[in-house]
């Protein structure tokens, strides 16, 4: 049986998804707790992790080695980096990157020679086709993950610069490069909660409900279609 990990990073991000899958089994591992239900054919493990790349990771491989996720769907909000996206746009990642660590101590000599960790075209697709059934505005693109929260518009321009990603969270990166060490397909499903820009505090506190709820909407139909 397949078996699909899903990880939110906070509590209102997991929200819709906890209430479809309350009637698995909730397993912890020390202080993290992971969802286990049967859907149909496949099995689904869900968590939240926290906030940040190392909640991430940790979470990511307790997943894939104890609990044999085949693959990984990170979903939640993020901040707009592009000019074309607006909040409540959703956005499929094509790869993810870290902007708070120097791409070239991963690629060449330095394991895993890889800093551009990509997600499954197969999923990032199938989130650009619900979204375009639902209506919902989608953009594919590359994702930037740190140990920021941006919300000042001259440290948004310096991580386009540094990156040209469309958008920026703080965890689909260290969840793809443990997808990568693992060599298992992922993806990033994250829906615009703010412009990562000097008014991105504000909108985040405005938005985060709504903008959470319809990522985890397209997330869960996604597991439906895999
Ligand atoms: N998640 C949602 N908005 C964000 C932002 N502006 N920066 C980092 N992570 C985010």
């Amino acid at each position: 049986m397949k078996t699909i990990g899903v990880i939110c990073a906070m509590e209102s991000e997991f929200e819709c998804i906890r209430q479809t899958y309350s009637h698995g089994t909730v397993k912890n591992i020390g202080l993290m707790s992971f969802y286990v239900a049967q859907q149909g054919e496949k099995q689904v493990v869900a968590s939240v992790c926290g906030i940040g790349k190392v909640n991430a990771a940790a979470c990511a491989q307790m997943m894939i080695s104890v609990f044999g996720a085949e693959c990984l769907i990170n979903s939640g909000v993020a901040g707009a980096l592009s000019k074309e996206l607006h909040i409540m746009d959703i956005v499929a990642a094509t790869d993810v990157v870290y902007h708070d660590l120097e791409a070239r101590l991963l690629e060449g000599d330095y394991f895993p020679h890889c800093a551009h960790f990509p997600t499954d075209p197969k999923l990032s697709g199938l989130v650009e086709e619900i979204c375009r059934e639902q209506g919902v505005p989608c953009l594919c693109g590359r994702i930037a993950s740190g140990e920021q929260f941006v919300t000042d518009s001259r440290l948004k321009e310096a991580i386009i610069a540094g990156t040209q990603a469309i958008s920026v969270e703080m965890e689909g990166a260290a969840i793809g490069h443990v997808c990568y060490l693992n060599q298992i397909p992922f993806t990033v499903v994250r829906c615009m909660s703010d412009g990562a820009d000097d008014n991105g505090a504000m909108d985040f506190d405005t938005f985060v409900g709504k903008a959470a709820q319809r990522c985890a909407g397209i997330t869960l139909e996604l597991i439906a279609r895999m």
